[in-house]
């Protein structure tokens, strides 16, 4: 059935992939972000396909027009990136806190009767159970460092979503996302910032192997998700999981950040030494997700990390004029 769907944050890189799914499965999709970090121009292709609107999610008012009329919400809209959350946990919490209780007041106003929010695997900081089920408690280790601005600020909408949300409307999903990757994904990211710095080591020296300055001794696991089965996995979940429910969308594809970076090295066709450097407070060492509950209701991410990154460095070696911390840009 059809539906009108709101997707905040629908101009960022899952926002992008979520609303081209909801138009192709015949969805009547407007999207409101204020391109803060995502760009319309994602979307140019399909821009007579969707209502664009340009808003902020901290503004009550503008939130609450995008919800006029709407069946449904994917709440994405928030502050991504490390980097951002190191130099402005106050911003992160603004549009984490704030957007969430706009989204929720905006629903409540207009009988919006679906929302779906975009948590995040952060909320466990550093798991004591690998690969982790979404029963595993949600902390903030330490409320001074500001690395827990973006956890803190989505354990908050998750409480909003299941305690608040839940009062007046119909279905409410959290969605937990465990480093999703691919083409376009953004700069002030692990996968992105290993391919343009082996890029630019390459050039500079001919050493083999070649030395490799990293965060830590590479030992730090991830398991990184391929945007085509991450959509996959958040279809599967609004289709057929329950109302009032969290679940994990992931890979079980636990590999080591050393190995990682050997993948990109060999992307470039060069063997490389790891440099390790300290790691930035708040780091964390394993994370992979348990996907047992998704896998339950017919989820099978298909996308090897071996198959899906050369298509992540290929766009970013195509694209590595647009790169905003270039030293040679202003
Ligand atoms: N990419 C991942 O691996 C990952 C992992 C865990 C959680 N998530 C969550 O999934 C969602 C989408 O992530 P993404 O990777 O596409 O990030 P993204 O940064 O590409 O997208 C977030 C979007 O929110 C918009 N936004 C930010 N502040 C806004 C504001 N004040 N008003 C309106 N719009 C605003 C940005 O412009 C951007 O388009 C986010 O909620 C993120 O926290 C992503």
């Amino acid at each position: 059935m059809s539906k009108k769907v709101v997707v905040t944050g629908g101009t960022g890189f899952i926002g992008q992939a979520l609303v081209r799914r909801l138009v192709s499965d015949g969805h009547q999709v407007r999207v409101f972000d204020n391109d803060s970090r995502g760009s319309a121009s994602r979307l140019k292709d399909i821009l007579s396909d969707i209502d664009l609107v340009t808003g902020d999610i901290r503004n009550a008012d503008a939130v609450a027009r995008a919800m006029a009329g709407q069946d449904a919400v994917w709440h994405l809209a928030y502050v991504n990136g490390t980097e951002f959350f190191y130099e402005k946990p106050d911003l992160v919490l603004d549009v984490g806190v704030k957007g969430m209780v706009n989204v929720i007041d905006g629903c409540r106003k207009h009988n919006v009767a679906e929302l779906i929010y975009a948590s995040t695997s952060e909320v466990y900081q550093t798991p004591d159970v690998v690969p982790t089920p979404e029963n595993v408690a949600m902390i903030v280790p330490d409320p001074t460092n500001p690395r827990y601005s973006y956890g803190a600020g989505k354990i908050i909408g998750e409480m909003l979503a299941l305690h608040t949300a839940t009062k007046f409307m119909e279905k409410v999903q959290i969605f937990r996302p465990h480093n999703v990757y691919g083409p376009d994904m953004g700069w002030e990211h692990v996968l992105p910032q290993f391919v343009l710095r082996m890029q630019a080591l390459c050039q500079q020296s001919k050493a083999d192997p070649l030395p490799f300055p990293m965060q830590g001794d590479g030992r730090e696991t991830r398991a990184f998700n391929y945007i085509d089965d991450f959509i996959d996995g958040v279809m599967v979940m609004a289709e057929k999981g329950a109302s009032g429910e969290v679940f994990h969308v992931g890979t079980p594809e636990e590999i080591a950040i050393c190995d990682v970076a050997k993948l990109v090295g060999s992307y470039f066709g060069r063997s490389i030494e790891i440099v390790a450097q300290p790691l930035q407070k708040g780091g964390t060492p394993r994370r992979c997700p348990d996907i047992s509950k998704l896998r339950s209701l017919g989820y099978t991410p298909k996308v090897m990390l071996a198959e899906g990154f050369p298509k992540l460095a290929d766009w970013y070696v195509a694209h590595n004029h647009e790169n905003p911390h270039r030293s040679d840009r202003s």
